[in-house]
């Protein structure tokens, strides 16, 4: 049924099923991120504008066309953060860590923002789980991050991934390619898209993003940045595929990429994963050595990556052929249901409840306004456990039965109204055993 007011385009609900599914995979990278030494930040959702035009860049996608930026009510831009990268910096120098931390490792998780046109697996309001390593320029660095983002992966139980890596270079050797590249793209005039050749003056190299098969045709030998490296970039590069190599995490090379924001350096790299269909693209990253200095500190290497839970929750379903209502994805049921039958009977009926809760079992409880036979057939639904029936009768006698959804067995008198939650739990533990 529709409701009068919908969901904005774009932006979806998480229901529970989906939201377990997604809790589950967050737990796992997390533990994982912690296994690395990395530290949870949270950050705000709402970020002055600039931040972003001055680090993932005005000419990016994200910036130029996708990012909810308005101006607040005392004027200032403000935006609704497209992505994390920019925010963590942000946080490391107002916060003074680059004096207190120079190798600083953070992660953060939550919603970000960017206005593309929706479709399966691409949302307006989407998750991200994303780290920094801030303070190491060194090329173990890059490579202990690549292992990072290998483990990660496997915990989340997301399947077979694909790690492809390119070297974007650095201030040195970037902007010659980049000329290079323009030029290149200027000589093909008109066989590229209008998007494309507005993009020679401003930011040649998403000519090789373009997913227009008339530009791809034209840019099949265009120079790649790998070929044009200077030494230094060329020996990090080589340095990071032997350790990353010798560690045994396997990567593919993919020497046109060159990712959507403006802040990389060096070491770039996507993760996808199978089943995604157009969004292959679970994660990616790199490193960014001089976005530090950029938004007002000191020189400050960095690398990171961020991957999107929904699709780490979509690859995980397809990895495991749909399990999302089965397996550890489902609801368990909750342990106890108390039925209370009698207006008198729901004061009592709400007391075992908490008494019950707080032995850390679960516990739902019916409606007195409701009768018997619609109760149970509410049990039954959520899948609980064991139903204890409350009445006037009960409680006279000060003791009420329990009836084994599971076995379809009932234990008379075995509840002692008044007892602790651990001796109603063992009591009705014990006849379950003693039937078993
Ligand atoms: P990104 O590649 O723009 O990188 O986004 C990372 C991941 O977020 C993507 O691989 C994708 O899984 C997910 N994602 C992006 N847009 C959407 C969307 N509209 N709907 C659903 N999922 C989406 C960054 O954001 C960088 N900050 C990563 C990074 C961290 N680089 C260094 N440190």
């Amino acid at each position: 049924m529709q409701p009068k007011v919908t969901a904005v385009k774009g932006f979806r609900d998480v229901l529970p099923a989906e939201a377990r599914h997604r809790r589950r995979i967050l737990d796992a990278v997390e533990r994982v991120l912690e296994s690395y030494g990395y530290a949870e930040i949270e950050l705000p959702l709402l970020e002055r504008g600039e931040l972003f035009s001055r680090s993932v860049g005005v000419t990016s996608d994200i910036v130029e066309k996708e990012m909810y930026a308005f101006e607040d009510r005392d004027g200032t831009l403000v935006a609704l953060r497209p992505e994390g990268t920019a925010s963590v910096v942000r946080a490391y120098l107002e916060a003074g860590l680059s004096r207190s931390e120079p190798v600083a490792r953070l992660y953060y998780q939550g919603p970000m923002f960017r206005r593309e046109r929706p479709q399966k697996g691409r949302y307006r309001q989407f998750t991200q789980i994303g780290a920094e390593l801030l303070g190491r320029e060194d090329p173990e660095a890059d490579a202990e991050t690549l292992c990072l983002v290998e483990d990660l992966c496997r915990a989340a139980g997301i399947g077979k991934v694909t790690i492809e890596v390119n070297s974007l270079g650095d201030a040195i050797c970037r902007p010659r390619y980049r000329d290079l590249l323009a030029a290149f793209g200027r000589a093909l005039g008109t066989r590229l898209c209008e998007d494309c050749r507005s993009r020679l003056d401003r930011n040649p190299l998403r000519i090789l993003d373009c997913k227009n098969d008339a530009c791809r045709a034209a840019t099949a030998d265009a120079p790649l940045m790998m070929d044009h490296l200077c030494e230094p970039c060329r020996r990090h590069n080589d340095r990071v595929i032997e350790l990353t190599t010798a560690a045994g995490v396997a990567l593919g090379e993919n020497r046109r990429m060159v990712r959507g924001l403006d802040y990389y350096c060096r070491t770039a790299f996507e993760i996808s994963a199978g089943g995604l269909g157009a969004q292959a693209a679970v994660g990616g990253g790199g490193r960014y050595d001089g976005l530090v200095a950029e938004l007002g500190g000191p020189e400050t290497p960095g690398i990171g990556f961020a991957f999107g839970l929904e699709r780490m929750v979509m690859a995980a379903e397809s990895a495991a052929a749909g399990a999302i209502t089965e397996g550890e994805g489902a609801a368990t049921g909750p342990d106890f249901f108390i039925a209370p039958i009698s207006e008198t009977a729901a004061a009592t009926a709400l007391a075992i409840a908490r008494r019950l809760r707080g032995v850390s079992r679960v516990v739902e409880l019916g409606a007195s306004d409701r009768k018997l036979k619609a109760q149970l057939k509410l049990a039954d639904r959520a899948g609980a456990h064991w139903v204890v029936i409350l009445g006037d009768d009960e409680l006279a006698r000060g003791r009420a039965g329990v009836r084994d959804l599971r076995r379809r067995r009932d234990y008379a008198d075995c509840v002692d109204l008044a007892a602790a939650g651990s001796e109603i739990v063992g009591a009705v533990e014990g006849k379950s055993k003693g039937e078993a």
